[in-house]
């Protein structure tokens, strides 16, 4: 291990976000935890912001959402989160590809339930899952990256693996997109803004639903129209779609079915609730999705991406990351526009 600053591997304390109870956001305590101790593979980041995504705030509510019998049994306390960005302080003896230093981001341990531990002041990490942080924007920015533009990119371009999907018993293979006219519903979250731009740069046509507030941020991310669902309802207006990107998706997302030409696809990024199987194989409509998943060689590639000016982020809000319960506060107010990324001093 190289310039490792601690001698004694988790017993060292850093500031941590901690829950002891599933919950709202109350549970959430900044507390004192064990500086993660560095296993052979990984690298140890001193993390200076941190991404917040929809699964944070499912596993401190103890996935509700999910049959009782998929709702993850974890030991308290745990500590949320999954996106990093900061400086590599320890690199363990048979690691290679990092130096102490470097500035690098990361989606940490996804998919699984509390392994990923990222709403810390320390965070380990497999140095598969690491790649350096794109130079253009800083930790904030690189921090609001990972999971929402890996989910685009796993979606859209390359899944990137093999692992089975645990969400259908095929694989999911993203669809040609040059040409085509695309469809973002919920165009201005966190994957929304980064998928209508994927879409753009490859050829497509994008048609983006949101509330009225996102019409100014998405058109300046390419978006050719603009739908403003409290005003008009997509599926009544919109049809000879050849691609759905549902970001919204849930048990409604069957209702774009109709707006797909026959050959069309539609991915819901959450698609639990889906009941419209049957409908889609009599319209000729694949229906697909996937879940999302660490992958350091593609961030490499997004790192690229975003320093050529192919890629924006858009970051809605940032909070100390003493203040997390005030970030899910934000988060539970719905209408999210790009972001929100947690500050570590
Ligand atoms: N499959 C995977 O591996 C994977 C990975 C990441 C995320 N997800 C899931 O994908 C979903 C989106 O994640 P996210 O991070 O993008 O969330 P987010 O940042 O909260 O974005 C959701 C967006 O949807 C918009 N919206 C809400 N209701 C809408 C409606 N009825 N019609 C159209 N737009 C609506 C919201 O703003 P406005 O209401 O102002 O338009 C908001 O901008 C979550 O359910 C998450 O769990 C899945």
């Amino acid at each position: 291990m190289k310039n490792t600053p601690n001698k004694n591997d988790g017993k060292l304390l850093m500031k941590a976000i901690r829950q002891h109870e599933f919950g709202s956001p109350e549970v959430l305590h900044y507390e004192e935890a064990p500086i993660p101790g560095l296993e052979q593979g990984e690298v140890r980041i001193r993390v200076h912001a941190i991404g917040v995504n929809p699964p944070d705030w499912y596993l401190r509510d103890g996935y509700k959402m999910l049959p009782p019998e998929w709702q993850p049994a974890v030991s308290f306390p745990i500590i949320l989160g999954t996106d990093i960005s900061g400086v590599v302080e320890a690199v363990a003896d048979d690691t290679k590809g990092f130096s102490v230093g470097d500035e690098v981001y990361s989606m940490v341990r996804f998919p699984s339930y509390g392994e990923s531990k990222a709403y810390a002041e320390y965070v380990t990490v497999p140095a598969s899952q690491v790649a350096l942080k794109p130079v253009s924007i800083d930790h904030v920015g690189a921090a609001a990256v990972p999971m929402s533009l890996l989910t685009a990119w796993q979606f859209m371009i390359e899944v990137g693996h093999d692992e089975p999907n645990p969400l259908q018993p095929y694989k999911h293979e993203p669809v040609p997109l040059d040409g085509k006219t695309v469809l973002v519903n919920g165009a201005g979250g966190g994957v929304g803004h980064f998928v209508v731009q994927l879409a753009k740069w490859k050829g497509a046509r994008v048609i983006a639903v949101a509330s009225g507030k996102q019409e100014t941020l998405v058109r300046n991310l390419g978006a050719d129209e603009f739908i403003d669902y409290t005003r008009i309802t997509a599926e009544d207006v919109v049809h000879d779609i050849d691609l759905v990107i549902d970001s919204v998706g849930g048990p409604t997302t069957g209702r774009f079915l109709r707006t797909l030409k026959r050959g069309g696809a539609l991915f819901p990024i959450f698609p639990l609730g889906f009941s419209g199987t049957e409908e889609a194989e009599r319209l000729g409509i694949t229906v697909s999705e996937t879940q999302v998943r660490s992958n350091g060689r593609q961030l490499a590639e997004l790192a690229r991406l975003i320093d050529d000016g192919t890629i924006r982020v858009v970051i809605d809000s940032t909070f100390p990351l003493a203040d997390a319960r005030k970030a899910h506060e934000r988060a539970a107010l719905g209408h999210i526009q790009g972001k929100i990324v947690l500050t570590v001093a």
